[in-house]
């Protein structure tokens, strides 16, 4: 059955400014090495925008967990970001792995799978997560 839902959107423009300012250690503090990997080597040229799009499906699964939690309290931190990854097999078809204290949460709650879909297009990058217990 379904546990919980999440959805986000990004400003592109805004996302590539956060990961561009100096000194920032933004973007290695929230993505894996296989996420940025995987952004920067896609064709479009346009890593920061596949970056956006990893990250709302981060804050969206964020969400999706915390509707499976309820109505239990939420920890103060739900998660430490790079501990939702975004994997993309050979025809890019993207899913959720979850490790450490996150994974705990989602075990604790119930959650058995998590279903992923995100999309980007000029401005604007998405992402949808369902949970399923
Ligand atoms: C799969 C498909 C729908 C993706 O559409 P798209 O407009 O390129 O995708 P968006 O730009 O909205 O979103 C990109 C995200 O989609 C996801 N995605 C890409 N291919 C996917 C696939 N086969 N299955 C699921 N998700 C996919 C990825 O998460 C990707 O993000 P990333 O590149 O940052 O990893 C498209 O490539 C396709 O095959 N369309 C069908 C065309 C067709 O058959 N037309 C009929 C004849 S004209």
């Amino acid at each position: 059955m379904i546990a919980g839902t999440g959805i986000d959107v990004v400003d592109c423009a805004a996302f590539e400014a956060l990961l561009r300012e100096p000194g920032s250690a933004f973007e290695a503090r929230t993505f894996t090495a296989a996420e940025r990997a995987t952004s920067y080597a896609r064709r479009s040229g346009a890593p920061a925008t596949h970056l956006a799009a990893r990250y709302a499906a981060k804050e969206a699964t964020v969400k999706a967990l915390s509707q499976a939690m309820a109505p239990g309290p939420l920890p103060r931190a739900l998660a430490d970001l790079s501990e939702i990854e975004v994997r993309c097999d050979g025809d890019s078809r993207p899913s959720i792995a979850l490790r450490g204290r996150v994974l705990s949460l989602a075990e604790g709650a119930g959650v058995t799978r998590l279903h992923l879909s995100m999309s980007h297009d000029g401005a604007v990058a998405t992402a949808i997560v369902i949970a399923e217990r």
